[in-house]
């Protein structure tokens, strides 16, 4: 080698060296697999250390990076460090179909279709804890096979009134059931190492006007009914994820509300997980740094798309955040509390070495979803026992109704599915029926809909109405499968029902068939109470809900006897619109003026307006038939005086005096007449569901600690035990008790 080759080849090596050096990551002491094998099993002080290390070596623009979305439904990690992205998808009814990168749009992928599991209404009528655990389960592993990080779900926003287009997303009307029920859900979800993401916090009870209304309500109501399932969420599950609601709440928007982020979630709750934005619900970067978001989705993606370059750079939480932060505007302590947190939450998920693969479309989820629908379906009437329905040679079954083969996975909003299968209740009864002969048609027409949209149905109703009942002539027995469904205006996200009726001429078809079969029952598919002036012409009334892939299977288990029926009403169902507490008064209270609104009906939600006022509602919450008959006896407390640290435990005998096996619900209500304070005449506090073969008894016990007998008292901002004597109502719904008894509390 000569001189010149020599000196050439040191200048290659020199410059290779420096190409090297500037492109090869930089090599930091962190070492983000190792933190999180050893932060496995929960928060330690040791991962909190580790997190601190991480927000040490992050740069500014970096943190402000894992605070924002970067599609759709994800969010950017840092490559530099091994910090991946987090991938999320919607909830709660199973896992949602892959969404394009930046727009609503499917990304119509092939591998995507799931288990579609019944409505979270369905779930909380079954009034067992132990199934919503397995319902979490199952829907955990499913998210966790499709690479979900965040599951947008459960929701437990309080059943106000039945115009809600969104409560069939939701766990019913009262806080103590709802707390119950998705506690163990939220369990099982996240032992899936995906964190449930429980919504909307808080107070979005409408989806009318839900991005600009102002909902006014005092604290009472706020701690005692639209809190405590949310409380119950972050303190007895430790949910790793909440999304703020699109309202506003005292004049702050709910995805930068002060009082309820930072103070009663953060401080008070000592939630250590993320605030997630609902998608577009954020509007200001100050508030948002400053009041408790540590996520921002979903903001204006669609407008802003088409004209910047990468809209999600614009975001309250992107560059005007970084700009804040930089000219000190903004205190970097609040982007570090973000950083930590959304570190954390990835230790607790895409950063577990040892979290599960997970699994899809399984028997085991497919066996869930059935036993949740047959749990929770409840039956409302039965007059001369029309359900169940044999299946004899020579019988005609007609089925008329639209949502006897309507797909009702489909629409809704966020929660639509795309199932591996949808069982329709007419298929699911075809099966079934070996002997009698099944017949069907459609009654009436809703039309297609697409997301915000009716497109009005092309058949003629009158020729359909003419055929129905020609039908229901020929039929020994008529089965009415109808209700509401998924379109705009009906169960579906985005706005609210026009109607307490039934839609598209049901009433007045189910009358005529009336006239000419009197055999008459009805299935009915909502996810809301609606008006029945036809009650009467009815014989059968089973509340269905929408059951998910096993819908008609559970249908046809339960109309034919197979499984015995044991749901309980999760809300009340008023006569009228206005035996409502919300609709009683006027618009100021629902849906206000546009800009705000009054809960006047305070406390007293649902039943608890119903038993106080002595309105009667058309079915009570708790109400639920069975193929059997159960009597409640021996209704025994521990004790008669009790202290503030005390449990209560209630005992009884629950005989199933029938023919069948079944089960039945226990529902402890307790009041505490001579209140200072306004009270409810009582309010759930415990319940249990048993199983009692057929001529047995069992007897229960159910625990109630003393001091969830206590009111939010306002004076104080803080809650308060009353001494004195309350009085305990044992039965088997809030409008049928089977015993009064009384206690006294020191
Ligand atoms: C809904 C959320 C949902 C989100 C993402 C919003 O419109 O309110 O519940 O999780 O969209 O789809």
């Amino acid at each position: 080698m000569n001189f010149y080759s020599c000196r050439k080849s040191i200048l290659w090596i020199f410059f290779l060296t420096l190409l090297t050096i500037s492109f090869a990551p930089v090599h930091s002491q962190i070492n983000v697999q190792e933190i999180a094998e050893k932060s496995i099993g929960g928060m330690s002080k040791e991962t909190d250390a580790y997190i601190e290390q991480l927000v040490k070596e992050l740069s500014l623009t970096e943190k402000v990076a894992l605070c924002h979305a970067q599609s759709k439904f994800s969010t950017k990690g840092v490559p530099r460090l091994g910090i991946p992205e987090i991938w999320m998808a919607d909830g709660p009814h199973g896992v949602r179909a892959e969404m394009s990168w930046d727009s609503w749009n499917y990304a119509q992928w092939a591998n995507d279709s799931i288990t579609a599991f019944p409505a979270l209404t369905c779930l909380a009528a079954s009034f067992d804890p132990q199934l919503s655990n397995e319902y979490g389960l199952s829907l955990g592993e499913e998210a966790r096979y499709r690479e979900k990080d965040v599951l947008l779900g459960p929701g437990v926003n309080i059943y106000r009134t039945p115009m809600n287009g969104r409560n069939f997303e939701y766990l019913g009307e009262d806080p103590f059931l709802a707390s119950k029920m998705v506690v163990p859900y939220i369990q099982g979800v996240q032992k899936n190492g995906v964190a449930a993401c429980v919504k909307h916090f808080a107070l979005n009870n409408q989806e009318h006007w839900r991005d600009i209304i102002n909902v006014e309500v005092n604290d009472r109501a706020l701690y005692e009914i639209y809190l405590p399932a949310f409380k119950a969420a972050v303190m007895e599950a430790g949910v790793w994820s909440i999304m703020g609601a699109y309202n506003k709440f005292r004049g702050q928007y709910a995805c930068h509300n002060e009082l309820l982020l930072n103070k009663i979630l953060k401080i008070d709750w000592g939630f250590d997980g993320v605030v997630i934005s609902d998608w577009s619900a954020v509007h200001s970067t100050l508030e948002a740094a400053l009041y408790g978001l540590d996520l921002e989705m979903g903001t204006g993606t669609d407008g802003l798309g088409t004209t910047t370059d990468n809209h999600y750079e614009q975001y309250y939480l992107a560059k005007p955040f970084l700009k804040a932060l930089k000219s000190g505007e903004i205190a970097t302590a609040h982007v570090d509390d973000k950083v930590r947190r959304i570190l954390r939450l990835m230790l607790r998920t895409n950063l577990n070495p040892h979290k599960p693969l997970g699994s899809l479309n399984t028997k085991e989820h497919q066996r869930v979803a059935r036993k949740v629908g047959t749990q929770g379906m409840v039956l409302l009437k039965n007059k001369n026992n029309f359900f169940p329905i044999q299946d004899q040679k020579n019988t005609v079954i007609a089925v008329i109704g639209e949502n006897a083969t309507r797909n009702m996975t489909a629409g809704g909003g966020s929660s639509e599915l795309k199932p591996q299968f949808e069982i329709s209740p007419l298929e699911g009864l075809k099966q079934r029926y070996k002997n009698a002969t099944v017949i069907h048609t459609m009654g009436f027409e809703s039309g297609p809909s697409v997301y915000d949209q009716v497109i009005p149905g092309r058949l003629d109703a009158d020729s359909l109405r003419l055929k129905a009942i020609a039908f229901a002539k020929k039929a020994d027995v008529v089965l009415f499968v109808g209700g509401l469904n998924k379109s705009h205006h009906q169960d579906s996200e985005g706005d609210d029902r026009l109607q307490f009726e039934l839609p598209f001429g049901q009433e007045t078809l189910l009358n005529k068939i009336h006239q000419v079969n009197k055999n008459l029952g009805m299935l009915l598919l909502t996810g809301n109470a609606v008006e029945m002036p036809w009650l009467k012409n009815v014989n059968g009334l089973l509340q269905t809900w929408y059951l998910g892939s096993m819908s008609g299977h559970a249908i046809a288990d339960v109309v034919s006897g197979a499984v015995n029926p044991s749901g309980k009403l999760p809300f009340s169902f008023p006569k009228k619109l206005k035996d409502n507490a919300a609709h009683y008064f006027g618009d100021e209270s629902y849906p206000g003026d546009g800009v705000n609104q009054y809960y006047k009906e305070d406390i007293l939600v649902g039943y608890r307006w119903h038993d106080t006022k002595k309105i009667k509602p058309l079915y009570a919450f708790g109400h639920g038939l069975s193929y059997t008959n159960f009597k409640i006896t021996n209704v025994k407390t521990d004790k008669q005086m009790y202290s503030p640290a005390d449990t209560l435990a209630i005992s009884c005998v629950v005989k199933n005096t029938g023919s069948r096996d079944g089960a039945e619900v226990v529902q402890v209500y307790i009041g505490k007449p001579d209140s200072k304070v306004k009270r409810a005449l009582k309010e759930l506090k415990g319940f249990e569901k048993v199983v009692v073969p057929k001529g047995t008894s069992k007897k229960i016990s159910i625990d109630i600690p003393i001091n969830t007998l206590a009111f939010y008292d306002e004076s104080r901002s803080e809650w308060n035990l009353e001494r004195g004597t309350y009085v305990l109502f044992v039965g088997n719904a809030s409008d049928n008790i089977s015993k009064e008894t009384k206690i006294f509390v020191e």
